[in-house]
């Protein structure tokens, strides 16, 4: 197995700047690469910040200090001569393929032989990303949580052409990246899919999201009013979520799946208008809710009525089979555990072997409501067949 000691984090915005922060904390040698210097300048003050906290709470480890570990951080905006020295990259720029495959290229033909390229995308294929670099069989999917350094999931998957040494290396690696909340949670993903696990379960709650979100802008609902609804059974509600995410990234996110999965995930009105105006949410200051002044005080004490949560529950279970019946999965015990490490909220299998049937009939209304027929429940689902598959 290739022993990984340096590792280039490529896009150090949101999820770049946690994954650094996260990788120099195990003990590697970290390069931050971004295409400007404030770029790389703002991501190692940020890490650095990361860290110093942790030191302050204790959480370093005997006689291990901030400095120390700052030490083994450098930065670049030139990946081609970035990558000259590192062992594995893990890449977080912009959710957009031909980005993506670019830098892979230019990773495999200026890195050591040996270098391994890991892809954070949210949906991807690692297989596309990796096909004509040259060396796919070195290049997988290490898809983290947001915020990185508190959640526990990491999904490492297997690209079609994605060798058994490079999988098995990034799945060590990845267990040794420290979590701040809780023990890290590994979930080999072994078919490369759209959305891998999580994201793919999650991904047509979009569907009815946006469903949600245009209605509640035609009939004049504050949003506040639909996080609400979701009462406090999400650690952050749907709005809010969005925003946390990145309004262009779950737009990205949309239409890949539209192209890969169905139309019935295209962007709703209210995504695209927001993207138009660059309003992305947390990034940018502004999306659903203002952010300037950090995490916005949503006032939950008026619901809307119109977003309901069992719906998502039924949404969650019917795409979870689909998990299942692809075989991206081993089981649906890996498929709720890693929701619960990704999302601090519970999967579906738990309640659903219970409810399945009840929440076949919901899908169906909710296809007919909102014209989507995405949302009807997959045989596997409707039948119960699930709770005599394999935990
Ligand atoms: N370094 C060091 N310490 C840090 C830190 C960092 N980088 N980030 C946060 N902390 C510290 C904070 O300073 C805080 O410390 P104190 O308690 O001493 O103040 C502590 O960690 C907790 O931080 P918060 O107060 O911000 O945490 P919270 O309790 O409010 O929880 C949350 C925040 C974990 C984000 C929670 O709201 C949550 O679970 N939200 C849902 C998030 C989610 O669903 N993420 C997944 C999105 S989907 C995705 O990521 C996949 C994709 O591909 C799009
Ligand atoms: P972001 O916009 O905060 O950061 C992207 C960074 O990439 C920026 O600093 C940008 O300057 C840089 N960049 C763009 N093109 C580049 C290039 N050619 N070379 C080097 N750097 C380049 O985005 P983000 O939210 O951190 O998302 C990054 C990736 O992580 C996306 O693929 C996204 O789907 C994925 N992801 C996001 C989340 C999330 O919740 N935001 C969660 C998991 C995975």
């Amino acid at each position: 197995m290739v022993e990984i000691k340096k590792i280039a984090c490529l896009g150090v915005g949101l999820m770049g700047q946690g994954i650094a922060q996260v990788s120099l904390m195990a003990g590697y040698d970290v390069v931050l690469v971004d295409i400007k210097d404030e770029f790389v300048d703002n991501a190692y003050e940020g890490i650095n910040a990361g860290i110093k906290k942790v030191e302050s709470k204790g959480g370093l480890g005997e006689g291990v200090t901030s400095a120390d570990i700052m030490t083994k951080c450098s930065k670049s905006i030139d990946l081609a001569s970035a990558v000259k020295e590192v062992d594995m990259i893990i890449e977080a720029v912009i959710e957009k393929m031909e980005v993506k495959k670019a830098v892979c290229k230019t990773t495999m033909d200026n890195g050591p032989d040996h270098i391994i390229f890991a892809s954070n995308t949210s949906t991807m294929s690692i297989t596309e990303i990796g096909k004509d670099s040259g060396k796919p069989a070195q290049v997988c999917g290490i898809h983290f949580f947001n915020p990185v350094p508190l959640m526990r999931c990491i999904e490492v998957i297997k690209g079609a052409s994605t060798s058994d040494e490079t999988f098995n290396t990034a799945i060590e690696v990845a267990g040794r990246l420290p979590c701040l909340r809780g023990k890290r949670y590994i979930a080999p993903v072994l078919k490369d899919r759209p959305g891998f696990i999580v994201n793919r379960m999650n991904a047509p709650v979009q569907i009815y999201m946006n469903y949600i979100f245009d209605k509640a802008a035609e009939q004049g609902i504050p949003w506040e009013q639909i996080d609400a609804d979701a009462g406090d059974l999400m650690p952050m509600g749907p709005t809010e979520l969005a925003d946390y995410v990145g309004l262009d990234t779950m737009f990205h996110v949309g239409n890949y799946y539209a192209e890969t999965l169905s139309p019935d995930f295209k962007p709703g009105k209210v995504l695209i208008k927001m993207v138009d105006e660059c309003n992305l949410g947390r990034k940018t200051g502004k999306g659903f809710h203002d952010w300037s002044q950090g995490r916005p005080k949503i006032d939950k004490s008026k619901k809307a009525g119109i977003f309901n949560l069992e719906n998502t529950m039924a949404i969650l279970l019917n795409e979870g089979c689909r998990i299942l019946e692809e075989g991206v999965a081993s089981g649906f015990k890996i498929i709720d555990d890693a929701n619960m490490a990704g999302m601090n909220t519970p999967g579906p299998f738990g309640a659903g072997k219970k409810n399945y049937a009840q929440w076949a009939e919901l899908l169906e209304k909710l296809a007919d409501e909102t014209g989507k027929d995405y949302l009807r429940p997959c045989e596997l689902m409707k039948s119960g067949g699930f709770t005599k598959m394999r935990k």
